[in-house]
């Protein structure tokens, strides 16, 4: 059992590289599921539904998001219908749309849940007693539950990491859209990566134009940051669960750029 994720999906080049590699990523590892991180898909902001249903239609199953999910005031009119998309569950109460889904394939079924850190990110709910709350409910139904934990420090997500070993078949970080490369099966069978990376600009920082991030780091004057054009990349992992136990057998990062360039094999 097989789960493709692909990191944060950055403005029009992260837009381009899923249409692209996406299909061909799915035909050479043939993932039971797949799963984007959209949260800056318009723009570098938010998410749209043309967008939401083009990651559907590249073939993601479930799509999800991160501090800027409200980011484009159009989530408003279609999350509630999105159904194949989450938002960090650890939002306040009321807050519009669901935290945690469930991905049916066949007899199969995929329990997947979006949080959201609290260290250098707004205060929100506890992240760790939400996941606790949603893994019982989800664990009812299913062995398999996959674990996308938007935050910004390391620290965090390691601590989520290990919280969650041996209850889910992966914690996969994401937000910091630099791919680390601790990628391991923790002692109890958990997947984890501290981050996936992302999916858009190669030559940005963090994928927004570099004149703008230094401008702001050099005058610290408020400016306006826009996805930056050029070349690309594309940023995953695949993580291959055991089929009885839920317990996670490998996790293999995914990096397709001009330096470390697509191969069928
Ligand atoms: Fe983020």
């Amino acid at each position: 059992m097989k789960i493709l994720f692909i990191g944060d999906v950055v403005g029009s080049p992260g837009r381009k590289m899923i249409n692209e590699y996406l299909p061909r990523l799915k035909k050479k590892y043939r993932p039971t599921v797949t799963i984007v991180n959209g949260e800056n898909a318009a723009g570098g902001k938010g998410i749209t539904q043309k967008i939401y249903k083009s990651f559907l239609d590249a073939g993601a199953q479930a799509v999800t998001l991160g501090n800027h999910a409200w980011d484009n005031r159009e989530i408003f009119d279609f999350i509630d219908d999105a159904q194949a998309m989450i938002r960090p569950a650890n939002f306040p109460e009321k807050t519009p749309g669901n935290g945690s889904m469930i991905v049916k394939v066949n007899d199969l079924e995929v329990g997947i849940i979006n949080l959201q850190g609290r260290t250098f990110l707004p205060p929100i709910d506890c992240p760790f007693k939400k996941a606790d709350e949603l893994i019982s409910q989800l664990k009812k139904r299913t062995p398999f539950i996959f674990v996308d934990f938007h935050a910004e420090a390391t620290s965090e997500k390691q601590a989520m990491g290990w919280y969650l070993d041996g209850k889910v078949s992966a914690v996969v970080g994401t937000h910091t859209h630099t791919q680390t490369a601790d990628e391991r099966i923790l002692p109890s069978g958990t997947a984890y990566i501290t981050d996936v990376g992302m999916t858009g600009p190669y030559d940005g920082i963090l994928g927004v134009e570099r004149e703008a991030v230094l401008y702001k780091f050099l005058t610290s004057l408020p400016v306006r940051f826009e996805v930056t054009k050029g070349r690309e990349q594309l940023n995953g992992v695949l993580v291959d669960v055991d089929a009885k136990t839920g317990q996670a057998k490998s996790i293999k990062r995914i990096l397709i750029n001009e330096d470390h360039p697509y191969t069928e094999d």
